[in-house]
């Protein structure tokens, strides 16, 4: 089994698994409770898990920071400055360090936001999905078109980064509505979007009225046209894409996302949260438990929620590092490659799949995929990692 490299980059992930209410196309780990949540428990349960977290993966500075969801700009400022404080107390926190939190685009969120920013939150990421108000209330969304946009306004004054989020291809949406939206949208950004096709998740409610026939997606030919409308605006506005669905300004990206795709090493803090920490030099899989109230008490009792925690074999992390760096514009360095997988990619394949037009060098060295490769991305990575 090949052994990981050492790296100057380390993510800290952590999960709040809460929201006000679920939007009927989400499958992320987020749970609506009618009574108030006890954040200073949760507080406590965070600090045991970081903990646990960093006597296994001890002497890292951590370069990255991210609150993710369900909704954790429902979180109050304090509980957010004292999980900040419990990482700076088992990791050193490198000096500039991105420390991003997800937020909904409501107004009393909003009004949290000063708050995060003196807790050492230096970027926001906001849940847009739309600018138009018919479609939000189709997704299911709390808040106006109008109200977002004021969140963003109060981002853009609280954070010097911050970044929000835009679902396309929705139900009957067609590339010239897209593109006056998306015009809008990159008016009141600043230098990052992630722009995501609407995937119909299993388990769902919006499986379930596509299943019947009530909800009705762009078809594939509707979706390539919304996809390049994307990628021709935004590259136009200086925003091109550095990953599949991600937009920004060159030095803009998010570093911590950056660290999943380049598959560098992460923690992953919170009900649900996953992270892949290198123990003992080899990649090792983690996994806690994802209904809040059962990772609570397995944080109470065991000291962390742990519940999968596995070795990755070569040829899993071979697959992984694939899958993940592919989505990147910059591509794959192919040496690193071998020496992950222990031996290199079949040159016959990349020579097939560059006749396609599909994946190209780069010129320095690494294997990217191509604009034509993008729509079929993975087609592309199930054949180089045949
Ligand atoms: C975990 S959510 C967190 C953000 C925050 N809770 C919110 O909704 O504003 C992250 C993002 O994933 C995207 N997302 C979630 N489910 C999706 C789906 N089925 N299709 C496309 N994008 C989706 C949304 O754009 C959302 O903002
Ligand atoms: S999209 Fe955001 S607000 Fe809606 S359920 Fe998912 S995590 Fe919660």
């Amino acid at each position: 089994m090949s052994r990981t490299e050492p790296n100057d980059t380390f993510g800290v992930y952590l999960h709040w698994p809460f929201c006000l209410s679920k939007c009927p196309y989400c499958d992320f780990n987020s749970h609506v409770r009618h009574a108030a949540i006890d954040e200073p428990r949760f507080v406590r349960a965070f600090a045991a898990e970081i903990a646990s977290t960093a006597a296994r993966a001890p002497g890292r500075t951590v370069s990255t920071i991210f609150f993710g969801g369900g909704t954790p700009s429902l979180m109050q400022p304090s509980t957010v400055g004292a999980i900040l404080d419990e990482v700076g107390k088992h990791w050193t926190v490198a000096p500039g360090a991105e420390v991003t939190l997800e937020a909904n685009p409501t107004s009393v969120e909003a009004t949290r936001f000063a708050g995060y920013r003196a807790a050492g939150v230096n970027r926001v990421s906001l849940g847009v999905q739309s600018l138009d108000d018919g479609s939000l209330k189709a997704l299911g969304r709390l808040h106006s078109a109008r109200e977002a946009l004021d969140a963003v306004a109060i981002a853009r004054t609280a954070f010097d980064r911050y970044s929000f989020d835009l679902i396309y291809a929705r139900p009957e949406q067609t590339p010239a509505q897209w593109a006056a939206e998306l015009r809008l949208a990159i008016a009141e950004a600043a230098e990052h979007l992630s722009l995501y096709q609407l995937t119909i998740e299993p388990e769902t409610p919006f499986h379930t009225l596509h299943a019947t026939g009530k909800l009705v997606t762009p078809d594939d030919e509707m979706a390539r046209a919304l996809y390049d409308t994307t990628q021709e605006i935004c590259d136009r506005a200086g925003l091109p894409a550095y990953e599949i669905s991600n937009h920004a300004r060159p030095g803009a990206e998010c570093r911590h996302n950056l660290i999943y795709w380049r598959a560098h090493e992460y923690a992953g803090i919170g009900p649900g949260a996953h992270g892949r920490l290198d123990v003992d030099g080899y990649r090792r899989a983690i996994a806690t438990e994802k209904r809040p109230e059962s990772w609570l008490m397995r944080v109470e009792s065991l000291g962390h929620g742990v519940v999968t925690d596995e070795l990755l074999s070569t040829e899993e992390r071979a697959d992984e590092f694939l899958l993940m760096g592919l989505r990147l514009a910059e591509g794959i360095d192919p040496a690193r490659y071998t020496r992950v997988a222990g031996k290199p990619l079949d040159p016959a394949r990349i020579k097939e799949l560059a006749a396609h037009g599909l994946i190209e060098s780069d010129g320095k060295g690494c294997l990217r995929v191509t604009k034509a490769g993008f729509p079929v991305l993975d087609a592309v990575v199930a054949d180089l990692a045949a």
